[in-house]
């Protein structure tokens, strides 16, 4: 799975393709959710729907996933990151 998961980063990459929430969800659900529950309880979705919240346009939002993503030990490359944030956008912040 996780080598399925690397080929597909990689065409994406080669394609020249911005952000798929599609390869995303799946990173974000495995590196991203135990601590945010930990932080907001339930599924720890809270913490990108709160008032105030930190993130507050993409630029912010794609910054925001390099900052959290280095608290994991994940070890992302950008373009996973461009995922998540990708992904992020479309299920909670809907920036255009
Ligand atoms: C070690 C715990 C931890 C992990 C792991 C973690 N986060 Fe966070 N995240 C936090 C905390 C704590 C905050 C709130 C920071 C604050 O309020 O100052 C936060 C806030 C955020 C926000 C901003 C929410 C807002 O207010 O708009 C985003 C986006 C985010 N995290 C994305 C991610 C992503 C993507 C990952 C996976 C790579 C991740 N986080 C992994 C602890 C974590």
């Amino acid at each position: 799975m996780r080598h399925l998961l690397t080929l597909l980063l990689l065409l994406a990459t080669t394609a020249g393709a911005a952000g798929d929430p599609k390869l995303g969800k799946p990173l974000h659900d495995q590196q991203c959710v135990s601590c945010h529950v930990k932080q907001m309880g339930v599924d720890g979705s809270k913490i990108y729907t709160r008032s105030p919240r930190l993130v507050n346009d993409k630029k912010a939002l794609r910054e925001r996933v390099g900052i959290c993503a280095k608290n994991t030990a994940a070890g992302w490359h950008p373009e996973e990151e461009e995922h998540v944030t990708a992904y992020l956008n479309q299920q909670y912040y809907k920036f255009k």
